[in-house]
């Protein structure tokens, strides 16, 4: 519980890697955590929420070498995408900021120069691989192998993500390079550590004495302690796109070492750039962070001793959270159950996710799944049949017979009893991050405003009792103002909306009460439709992966080639209009995607066996649609949708409508994959056709 002491509240949650969308899974805690900031605001606290892109890293440098930008290139991208689609989920920071930034660079330094003078960092040489080839050493995720915990091979050496041991990469068995794919060999190289070790006891006494903490989180962590702490080794050789450490040449902070400084570096940010304002408010404020349960060892340990022996303020909460399941498995593209932000904003209503995930959420380490025929059962029973019905049902009864005016409120004390003791209850929900239990409640007040109007039946009585009825009603608007501020942290759209119609302007959780009267409202309407029962979708097409073996012109047409492709099991032949478009060059070899079940057909005298895919933007640019990493053969699939099995005549493919947006390729709002592999459409922008 948050005891409110009216000290400034910093809120985090975890800084999201720069190196690919936000997806439903991350969304998770951004709602949890936007949820809780948006409650505290409500009740006048002074919350401040900080967020920031995790910017460093091999993740980063694989992932823009993968596009053939720079690492800088890449985190502007995906800073304005992550902020984009943060929006629409109406998440809502008082500060999103980098740690590509001064404040993280200046912040890291002083805790850096603070604790090596105190002894807790010093130097040591280890042997770690080193790439002969491109003569440089291999850090993290620069190599690749099997798990030595759970033999999953083809893992990352920094942690595995079949099992999620977190790894030295020379833990890997059967290393190789992801640059060059060879064998890396051992170097020796000076490396910079943090004496975790000697800080067991006083991490031990903040973790015993901290009751807010969850307990099942606690023991945890304790039970690492007793096994004996590792030192921290916090630094990597260059090339490293991160901060270099002062003093050296080509050695830079661990990636590890300046994300959770990155909290700190928003928060300066939300002071204006001052880093000592920002450290000063940091040390007098109360911190919150919340975080998933995979990164629990760098918060309950790493993070903490670094704060503790730089003297800064610990956090004095860390609200856990488990992962995100979809329909009761991991996520998965080729399911189409991997979906990004944006992909599910542009399907589906944002606020119904934060209010599925706030129904399922407690401060509890539990995974959680989204089930997707529980989420339609929620939006349109729950949601909009219960909440959203009886407040539009209240308001436009008011509207269109009393015109909009609330007069008195009926003299209903067990009722006023009953709804202000489960607002009293939500609060405390919300305080406790117990959001499930915070919309049980907002559900039951609902509840009981249904079926007081039902009991009453104002339809019936109004032209003989219309002073009562009008009562009942005065009643029932305040019923719905209360819903109305009450889901305001889950909900923020609707209830704006509701506060609009209710005429009330920005409500606050001072507004609880049955003393809105002599008032008129605005218009009423209908907030939150209702989720439509998935339609059988199909995909006609299938398209599979095919190389380029062999490119030929066409003897008898000037912007035709004939290509041999294989296609896995099978050669074939395709006759394709790319001459004006392609080298030959530039096609020998290529992956590319082509209609498989194509009726066969002759083009000049030649025959074709399907036909390859390429966007054409309006301006006349040919692009083909391509694929990195899956093999001939492998067929496509469009957000799980079956493919096609018998064969299309080639208007089949218009049908389709497949279109390019950000450099890939969509049926309708599906992304095109090969297993996880997205498809790539070259040279052409958003809007292209593709044929
Ligand atoms: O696990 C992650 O996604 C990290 N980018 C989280 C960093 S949180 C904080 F410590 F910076
Ligand atoms: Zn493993």
């Amino acid at each position: 519980m948050v005891k409110f002491t009216k000290k400034q509240l910093i809120i985090t949650s975890a800084l999201p890697y720069a190196n690919g969308p936000i997806h439903i899974g991350h969304l998770v805690e951004y709602i949890q955590t936007d949820i809780f900031v948006r409650f505290l605001k409500l009740k006048g606290e002074d919350a401040v929420y900080c967020c920031a892109d995790d910017t460093h890293g091999t993740a980063i440098e694989l992932k823009a070498h993968e596009l053939s930008i720079t690492p800088e290139e890449l985190i502007t991208k995906v800073h304005k995408e992550h902020l984009r689609d943060f929006t629409r989920f109406h998440i809502s920071f008082d500060s999103y900021y980098s740690t590509n930034s001064e404040e993280t660079k200046a912040l890291a330094d002083r805790m850096f120069h603070t604790l090596k003078d105190k002894g807790f960092i010093y130097t040591k040489d280890v042997e770690t691989f080193y790439d002969e080839e491109v003569q440089r050493f291999l850090p993290d995720r620069y190599v690749k192998g099997e798990c030595p915990k759970c033999a999953a091979i083809d893992q990352y050496g920094d942690v595995c993500e079949k099992c999620n041991a977190s790894l030295r990469t020379t833990d890997l068995i059967n290393p190789y390079s992801v640059i060059s794919g060879k064998t890396p060999v051992l170097r020796r190289s000076k490396h910079y550590f943090f004496r975790l070790s000697d800080c067991s006891e006083k991490i031990e006494h903040w973790l015993t004495s901290n009751n807010t903490l969850q307990p099942e989180i606690v023991n945890y962590v304790r039970n690492w302690i007793t096994e004996g702490l590792q030192d921290w080794d916090i630094s990597r050789d260059g090339p490293y796109f991160g901060f270099r450490i002062p003093g050296e040449d080509n050695k830079y902070y661990y990636v590890w070492l300046d994300a959770p400084i990155g909290y700190i570096s928003s928060y300066a940010n939300y002071c204006k750039n001052d880093v000592q304002k920002a450290i000063d408010g940091w040390n007098h404020a109360r911190i919150i962070h919340f975080i998933g349960k995979d990164i629990i060892y760098f918060h309950f340990l790493f993070w903490p001793a670094m704060l503790m022996e730089a003297g800064f303020t610990l956090p004095e909460q860390l609200v856990v959270h488990g992962f995100l399941t979809v329909n009761g498995e991991k996520m998965s593209k080729s399911r189409g159950t991997f979906l990004t932000a944006a992909e599910f904003a542009d399907k589906y209503n944002p606020e119904c996710l934060r209010f599925y995930y706030a129904k399922m959420l407690s401060k509890k380490m539990a995974d959680i799944d989204l089930d997707f025929n529980d989420f339609r059962g929620t939006t349109n029973n729950e949601l909009v049949a219960n909440v959203g019905n009886f407040c539009y049902r209240a308001l436009s009864f008011l509207k269109k017979n009393f015109d909009g005016r609330i007069g008195s409120v009926a003299d209903n004390r067990a009722l006023k009893q009953a709804i202000l003791g489960k607002a009293r209850a939500i609060a405390d929900a919300y305080e406790d991050c117990n959001t499930a239990a915070a919309v049980k409640d907002i559900l039951a007040i609902s509840q009981i405003g249904n079926r007081y109007f039902q009991e009453e039946e104002p339809w019936k009585h109004l032209s003989t009792n219309r002073k009562k009825m009008h009562d009942v009603l005065g009643l029932a608007a305040n019923i719905a103002k209360i819903i109305a501020i009450t889901a305001k942290p889950i909900l923020p759209r609707f209830s704006e909306g509701l506060e609009k119609q209710l005429n009330l302007g920005s409500l606050a959780w001072d507004g609880l009460h049955f003393e809105t009267t002599e008032h008129t409202i605005g218009e009423p309407a209908i907030l939150i439709g209702k989720m439509e029962e998935k339609k059988k979708e199909t995909f006609p097409l299938q398209l599979m992966v095919a190389q380029v073996v062999e490119v030929k012109e066409h003897p008898e047409a000037d912007k035709l080639y004939v290509l041999q492709i294989d296609a896995g099991n099978e050669k074939r032949q395709l006759v394709a209009g790319l001459r004006e478009h392609y080298a030959k060059e530039q096609l020998q070899g290529k992956k590319i995607i082509i209609v498989a079940n194509l009726k066969p057909a002759k083009l000049r005298g030649i025959l074709s066996e399907g036909m390859l895919l390429a966007g054409v933007s309006k301006d006349g640019q040919v692009g083909l649609l391509t694929i990195n990493d899956a093999k001939p053969g492998t067929l496509i699939n469009a957000g799980g949708l079956a493919p096609g099995t018998s064969q299309v005549r080639i208007e089949a493919v218009a049908e389709a409508k497949l279109t390019v947006k950000e450099g890939r390729a969509l049926f309708k709002c599906h992304t095109l994959r090969a297993g996880n592999e997205t498809v790539r459409v070259e040279k052409v922008e958003d809007g292209a056709e593709i044929h």
